[in-house]
């Protein structure tokens, strides 16, 4: 088994990194520069030139606000992409697993399960869900894998970003009006390897649902716990004040039904002490 992992500097490629190292299996990771995805060429000849039995597409336009101005390069990506994989790695035998996320549901419903129909109210939504139709279409072989509130030892999440402005604000506006599942990168690579070789949808995100607000809440409490914090006020805001370009499901918990996953709690203590270290 040899193993092309998409992306070298992403948040999930590189657990997907680590994880592989851990399990002993033999991958080769590419930047965008090394095989741009959005370069037909380029990619057909990865195809050529490399010998693997998987792909894993940890690649993404993942910039949800910004996918509202950006469109075209969001579908390039998430959708356009993703075809050219898919058609490609059935061609060439090779196995294809893509992640796709929440934001693909319309979060009128409490959770939902992978059947559910999708419904997308953002640029970045509708790109993903193309991304997705796009895979079963050429590719029904395929593993799809939707994970939610991603964060991870490496790249800009909200768990970096709340570290951030907790040491710089005393009091902090925190949207308290989405529920979700948080998702530790690590998890989910784990979660992914142990399922290569599947076929069809599958939903991965960690046990516990919560909000922004209460993500909040915990990482500032957390933080307390290892070291002194600026910021003691986590305050409660609507999503129509926070007033973000695109429009995010209210609920989007994503049922884990085919997994056991650790509590979301678990992945943040790492994260936050791999932050705190490396200061
Ligand atoms: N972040 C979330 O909260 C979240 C939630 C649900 C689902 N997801 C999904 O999970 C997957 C991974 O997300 P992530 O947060 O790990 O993403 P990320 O940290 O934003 O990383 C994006 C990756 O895409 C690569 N990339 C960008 N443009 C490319 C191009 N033109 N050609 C080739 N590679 C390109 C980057 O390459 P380099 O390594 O060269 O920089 C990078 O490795 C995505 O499918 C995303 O939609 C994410």
């Amino acid at each position: 088994m040899k193993v092309w992992i998409i992306g070298k500097w992403g948040k999930l490629s590189q657990a997907m990194q680590r994880k592989c190292k851990e399990n002993g299996i033999d991958f080769v990771a590419s930047t965008r520069q090394e095989v741009d995805l959005e370069n037909e060429e380029a990619v057909r000849a990865q195809f050529e030139t490399l010998t693997f039995t998987h792909v894993i597409n940890c690649s993404g336009y993942t910039a949800v606000d910004q996918a509202e101005e950006e469109k075209e390069k969001a579908h390039a990506l998430n959708a356009e992409a993703v075809a050219l994989l898919a058609k490609l790695s059935k061609e060439k035998g090779n196995k294809l697993i893509h992640f796709s996320t929440d934001y693909v549901f319309d979060g009128e419903k409490e959770a939902y399960g992978e059947e559910d129909e999708r419904a997308p109210l953002s640029e970045y939504g509708r790109s993903k869900e193309a991304g997705e139709r796009f895979l079963m279409e050429h590719y029904p072989e395929a593993l799809l894998i939707r994970t939610s509130w991603l964060f991870g030892k490496e790249g800009n999440d909200f768990v970096k970003t709340m570290i951030k402005l907790m040491d710089e604000k005393e009091s902090l506006d925190v949207v308290s009006d989405q529920r979700g599942r948080p998702t530790y990168a690590d998890d989910l690579a784990e979660a992914a390897l142990s399922i290569l070789d599947e076929s069809g949808t599958y939903h991965y995100a960690n046990e516990g649902e919560t909000t922004w607000h209460s993500f909040a809440e915990m990482i500032q409490k957390k933080l307390e716990e290892k070291k002194q914090v600026r910021c003691k006020k986590i305050e409660p805001i609507s999503s129509e004040d926070f007033g973000a370009k695109a429009k995010r499901p209210a609920s989007s918990v994503l049922l884990t039904e085919k997994f056991s996953p650790p509590h979301w709690e678990v992945g943040l203590e790492e994260v936050l002490a791999h932050a705190l270290e490396s200061k």
